[in-house]
């Protein structure tokens, strides 16, 4: 597609988003099955709802703009996100020591598709405002205040469960905080495949085990 105009451009990456709001709702499910903390389930799980509305709205403005969603691009800035956190999982879930750590790891890679999300509306937003299109703008920030709320939801359960892990870690040898968290060792779930194991054809293979030698020798804690 060529970008003459502002107009192509806002075209170009409504359907970048449209990919890429496609790829986050296919890992969700996976990441919130990995996650071990209740409160980072639900929230992953609440924001795959809000993923499938936002879907929606992509789908109104662009049809709005006779605009087909078919001729999308795959976004390969989201598939390198989602990527980099699915081998994340994979590499390190049954090795992680506790769910914490696995939860930690999940945040993380939730909060980089965060990100990209509030960049990309952010620009959409800006572009629709300045194409005189204040429906699709009005769309657009509300998908940008959801994501960014998501963010900010994520920051505070990563902080929760920072607290927690310490408070553990104080006296880890009792067995009435043992007994407490009956969800260690979950890591091994989410180690089975990543997320998105059902992902076409044509990834995985070669690299996958390219960071195996490293992480093998790490000395485990306790
Ligand atoms: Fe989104
Ligand atoms: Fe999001």
């Amino acid at each position: 597609m060529e970008l003459r105009s502002l107009q192509d451009v806002f075209t170009h990456e409504l359907k970048d988003m449209y990919s890429a709001e496609k790829q986050i709702l296919k890992a969700l499910p996976e990441m919130v099955k990995a996650a071990d903390n209740a409160e980072l389930k639900t929230a992953l799980e609440e924001h795959r709802r809000i993923t499938e509305t936002q879907v929606d709205r992509l789908e109104q403005i662009l049809s709005e703009m006779e605009e087909s969603t078919r001729s999308a691009k795959k976004c390969k800035g989201m598939e390198g996100i989602l990527e980099e956190g699915k081998e994340l999982l994979k590499d390190n879930g049954k090795k992680a020591e506790s769910g914490f750590t696995l939860d930690a790891a999940l945040i993380g890679a939730a909060q980089k598709v965060e990100h990209y999300e509030i960049a990309a509306y952010g620009t959409l937003v800006a572009f629709a405002k300045q194409l005189g299109k204040d429906d699709a703008a009005q769309l657009l920030e509300e998908t940008l205040g959801e994501e960014k709320e998501a963010d900010e939801k994520l920051t505070e359960i990563a902080s929760s469960i920072n607290e927690e892990s310490a408070d553990e870690e104080e006296e880890p040898m009792t067995g009435a905080s043992r007994g407490q968290s009956g969800t260690r060792g979950r890591g091994a779930k989410a180690s089975a495949s990543g997320w998105d194991e059902e992902e076409e054809a044509g990834e995985g293979g070669a690299n996958e085990n390219e960071d195996e030698d490293e992480t093998e020798e790490r000395p485990r804690r306790r």
